[in-house]
C-alpha cells in the first residue's frame, strides 16, 4: 500500500506534499537561487528551532532574499499540529520566486516561494551506526566559496555523498586544494587528539552547523578542551578519534577513513562521552530544562 503523502505548507497553505506545484521559472529550479534548513523533530517538537531560524535569516540576508522569517516558525508548529510526527525531519526552503530567466535579480521584486514539510524518521539509518561507527571517504571539496550560506546549490555535496555511497561508506569528508579538511558532504567534522577536540573554525568554507555549535558548548561544559583549528589530510593518521555531527547524524563516530582505521578502529572514548552528552541534552530539553546558551 502506498504511504500517504506527508503534509506540506506551501506559502502558508497546508496541502499534501504530492499536490504542491511550482513553476519551472522559479529561480530555485533555474539557478539554485534558494536557501534551505533541515530540523530534527524529537517527540513531536522541533529541536533548536530558534537557532535554525537565526541561520535561515542570516542565509537569506546574505543572498538578499527579502522575507520575514518570524512566520516560518509558526508555520512549522502549525504543520506539526496538523500532522503529528514523533521522530522526524522538517525540510524547509525559501526561493527567490518565479521570474523570467535572467542571471541578475528580477527588476520587479518577486514573491519568495516557501515550502515546509515534515517527514517521519521511523527507521533512523544511523541508529546502528552510532554504536558501531562508520567509514568515510575523502573527496575533493568542489564547492563554491560561500559554504557558510545554506543554499540549495549542493552539487559538490551530492557528488561527494555519491562517491561515499559507491565506496560503501556513510559520508565523504571534503578536502580543499591545500589539503585542509573542511567538513562532510552533509555533516560537520571533529577530530580528537590527546584528549582535545578539534574542529574547523567558522569561516566561509564551512556551514555553521547547529549541531556543531551545540557540541562545542557541550564539550566546554564537560571541560573537554576544544580547539577550533583546521584538520588536514596529512595529519589524519595522528588523530585518535573522528566523529561527524549534524541534524540527522547527531554524533556519529568515524572508525575508518579510506579503509584505514581511525585510532583503535572502534568508536573513541571522547566521542562516546560527547554522544552521551548530546543525548542527555535532548532528554533534558524534552523534560523542559535545557537551553543551548545556558
Ligand atoms: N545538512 N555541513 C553541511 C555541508 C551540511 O549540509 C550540514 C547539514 C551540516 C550539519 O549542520 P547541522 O548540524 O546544522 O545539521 C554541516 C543537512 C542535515 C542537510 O543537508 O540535509
Amino acid at each position: 500500500m502506498n504511504q500517504p503523502s506527508p503534509l506540506a505548507s506551501w506559502n502558508g497553505e497546508v496541502m499534501p506534499l504530492s499536490e504542491v506545484r511550482v513553476s519551472v521559472l522559479d529561480r530555485a529550479f533555474l539557478f539554485g537561487d534558494a536557501i534551505y534548513e533541515a530540523l530534527r523533530v524529537y517527540e513531536g517538537r522541533p529541536f533548536l528551532l530558534d537557532e535554525h531560524m537565526a541561520r535561515l535569516r542570516r542565509s537569506l540576508d546574505q543572498i538578499r532574499i527579502e522575507t520575514d522569517v518570524d512566520h516560518i516558525s509558526r508555520r512549522i508548529l502549525e504543520l506539526l499540529e496538523r500532522q503529528p510526527v514523533r521522530d522526524g525531519l522538517i525540510y524547509l526552503q525559501v526561493t527567490r520566486g518565479e521570474a523570467p530567466r535572467t542571471h541578475y535579480f528580477p527588476a520587479n521584486p518577486t514573491e519568495p516561494n516557501e515550502l515546509i514539510y515534515v517527514s517521519p524518521l521511523e527507521d533512523d539509518p544511523h541508529a546502528e551506526h552510532r554504536k558501531t561507527g562508520v567509514g568515510v571517504v575523502t573527496f575533493d571539496d568542489l564547492r563554491w566559496k560561500r559554504c557558510d550560506i545554506k543554499s540549495v546549490n549542493l552539487l559538490g555535496n551530492c557528488l561527494a555523498a555519491q562517491a561515499a555511497r559507491e565506496a560503501g561508506c556513510a559520508e565523504a569528508i571534503l578536502v580543499s586544494a591545500d589539503g585542509t579538511i573542511t567538513e562532510g558532504s552533509h555533516t560537520s567534522l571533529f577530530g580528537v587528539r590527546d584528549g582535545a577536540v578539534m574542529t574547523a573554525p567558522l569561516a566561509r568554507n564551512i556551514l555553521p552547523g547547529i549541531t556543531r555549535n551545540l557540541v562545542v558548548q557541550l564539550a566546554n561544559r564537560a571541560d573537554i578542551p576544544i580547539r577550533e583549528e583546521p584538520l588536514s589530510r596529512d595529519r589524519l593518521p595522528e588523530v585518535d578519534e573522528l566523529f561527524l555531527t549534524g541534524t540527522t547524524a547527531e554524533v556519529l563516530p568515524v572508525t575508518r577513513v579510506d579503509d584505514r582505521p581511525v585510532g583503535s578502529g572502534q568508536p573513541g572514548k571522547v566521542t562516546c562521552q560527547i554522544a552521551a552528552a548530546y543525548r542527555g541534552y535532548v532528554a533534558d530539553w524534552l523534560a523542559g530544562d535545557a537551553s543551548p546558551s545556558s
